[in-house]
Parts: C-alpha cells; structure tokens; sequence
C-alpha cells in the first residue's frame, strides 16, 4: 500500500510516497480502507519540526489527522464494526491517515449516517469538532452571548460561525474583506476585516473570543471581554497554559487552551446538523494523493478558505 513518509523535518522536499505492506490485524483492531483524508496546519506543522514536543524525534514520522474510509476487516474481539462499514476517524497528533489502509482501535471511529457521503464527512472531524468542542464544551456558549471568531474563513471558522448561529448566539467573525461574503452566507452578523490597522481597538462587550488561528494573545482579548467572559484558542503551549491556571484563580475572565478530542457524541452532533442542513460544509478542494506536497504547501499559506482534502481513493462510495 501507499503511504506518505518523511525521515527529517523540512518543507516538502522530505516527504516521500512510499510503498508498504498492509498492517496485520491484531484481535483488538479494526483495518480501513482510506476514501479521503483531511489537511490540516498541524501536518505542515510536523513536517517543520514545530511540533516536536508532541511527535517526538524518532523517524520515520508520517502525517494525516483525519479520515473517512471503510472497514475491510476486524480483529476477533471487536465488536460494533464489520467489514463494509463506512467509519470516519481521527489519527491523532502522531499522524498517519495520508496512507491507503489504517489500522485503529474501534474508540478512534465513527459509522457514518448513510445519507453521508465519505468525502462530505471526511472534513468533519477535526475542524468540527474542535469548533464544536472550543465553544460549547470550553467557551460555554449560550443563546444571545457576543461572540467573536477570529479566523472565520477557515476550516475550524466555518464550523464555528454556524455552531455560533445554530446556538443563537450574536456572531462576530474577522476573515479578509475578500472572504466577507463567505463568513456572511454562514451566519456571521458582523465581519470584521483583520488586516485593518488595530482592528480589535473599536470592538468591546465579547462574553466569548474563540481564537481559531490563535492570532491574539489573551491580553489583547481581555479588555474586549465582559466580566466572566472567556478567551479559547488553538495553540496549546506554556504561555496560555500558565494565564489559564492564573485566570482560573485569580481572574473573572477566564484564557484557555484546547486540543481536540475524539468523541464520538459530538461527532454525532455535528453530523445532525449536517443532515439537517444546519451546518453546510466548508467548501472543499481536493487533491490527488500524489499532490499532496501541493495541498501542504497551499495550507502553509494560512489563506484557505474552507478544507483541503486529500483523495485516495474515489472508488469507495
Ligand atoms: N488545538 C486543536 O486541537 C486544534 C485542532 C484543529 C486546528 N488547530 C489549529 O487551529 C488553527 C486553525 O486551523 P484551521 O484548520 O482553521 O486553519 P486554516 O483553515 O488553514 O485557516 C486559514 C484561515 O485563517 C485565516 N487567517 C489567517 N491569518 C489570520 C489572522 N491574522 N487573523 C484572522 N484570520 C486569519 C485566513 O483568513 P483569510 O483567508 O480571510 O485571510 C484563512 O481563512 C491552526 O493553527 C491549527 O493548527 C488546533
């Protein structure tokens, strides 16, 4: 099978696509067929070396976070999965869904609705579910709250602004004056253009600020909170680590940090929606597996509107 490798950090010059065999299943696994897998700043990240501290130094190292595929075969004790199924998944940090097979715990996967297709679904897991998960479970977002997102236009800003909507909580959002009607046609009431001098200077009254780019700092976004108000972002590390134990304490507003968690309830959630027609999908650019440096290199650009995914391969429905 195909599968994408690198054995040094760098740009993309590392990458290789190498051929390997298929994983054995072991009595506790699951095998899946990869249809499509998601691309996501973290996998440049990696590649960089700038994750380090999460992927270790040991190589070979690959990538991919998220993917959506079916099941071809499981180990002898699992059970709620069969040949067939059509899952989506998360890798993780460590990476490895830009390969044709995965090898996963069944806790790592979700079936998907049948009205679901494996493309649509693919782009959900990390992006919606870190929206989901930053607002609802870290931001307590609630009915008529002011909200704003920074980095509306991108793929977790376009789950955000409509979890925002569909919780019927007043939507600030801040993308380039070029992607406004796109972050508008989502739901978001009030755009802001972030390449303005000072942008944030005018802006007051926030009960939540979820940074999906982590673009602030928490002592940017304090004086535009309310008391009680709470600053999420993105970028777990030791600055906004230590302003989250200190505001815990000694603060009513509060900095936190997230990193997104597998779950498949809120998974389940977020595909409602979908179905519902509540949330719509970022718009979605495809790659073929053997352009994957091409997608990286785009998402390095910090200028994606909506997902980047990576197909490989079309022929599973
Ligand atoms: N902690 C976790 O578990 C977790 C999970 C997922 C993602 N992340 C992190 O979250 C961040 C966002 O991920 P993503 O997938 O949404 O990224 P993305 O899709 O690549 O984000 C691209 C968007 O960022 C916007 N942007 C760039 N610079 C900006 C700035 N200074 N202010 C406001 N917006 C800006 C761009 O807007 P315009 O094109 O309109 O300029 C573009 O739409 C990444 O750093 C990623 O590593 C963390």
């Amino acid at each position: 099978m195909k599968k994408l490798v690198f054995n040094s950090f760098g740009g993309n010059e590392v990458l290789e696509l190498t051929e390997s065999t298929i994983p054995q299943v072991k009595q506790n696994d699951v095998l899946v067929k990869v249809a499509y897998a998601g691309v996501n700043p973290l996998d440049w990240k990696t590649r960089n070396g700038e994750m380090k501290m999460v992927s270790g130094k040991k190589f070979p190292k690959t990538l991919g976070t998220e993917f959506s595929g079916i099941v071809t075969e499981v180990g002898k004790n699992v059970s709620g999965f069969k040949p067939g199924d059509r899952v989506v998944g998360s890798m993780g940090m460590h990476g490895g869904a830009f390969s044709e097979f995965v090898l996963k715990s069944p806790k790592d996967l979700v079936i998907l609705p049948k009205e679901l297709d494996l493309k649509s679904a693919s782009v959900a897991v990390v992006c919606g579910l870190t929206a989901y998960q930053c607002l609802v479970k870290k931001g307590k977002i609630a009915q008529d709250k002011k909200v704003l997102i920074n980095g509306a236009a991108g793929g977790v800003g376009t789950f955000a602004v409509q979890i925002t909507n569909i919780l019927s909580a007043d939507c600030w959002g801040t993308s380039s004056s070029e992607n406004h009607d796109y972050i508008k046609k989502l739901g978001c009431q009030h755009p802001i253009d972030y390449n303005v001098e000072d942008w944030l200077h005018a802006l007051e009254g926030f009960d939540l600020i979820f940074d999906a780019v982590s673009k602030l700092t928490f002592q940017q976004a304090k004086s535009k909170l309310n008391k009680g108000g709470i600053y999420v972002n993105t970028l777990p590390g030791p600055g906004i680590f230590f302003q989250q134990i200190y505001t815990s304490v000694f603060s009513s507003k509060k900095a936190k940090t997230y990193l997104l968690k597998f779950d498949p309830q809120d998974l389940q959630w977020l595909f409602n929606k979908m179905l519902e027609k509540k949330i719509i999908l970022p718009e979605i650019s495809v790659f073929p597996f053997e352009q994957i440096a091409d997608a990286l290199e785009l998402s390095e650009t910090q200028k994606v509107k909506g997902k980047l995914i990576i197909e490989i391969d079309s022929q599973l429905i």
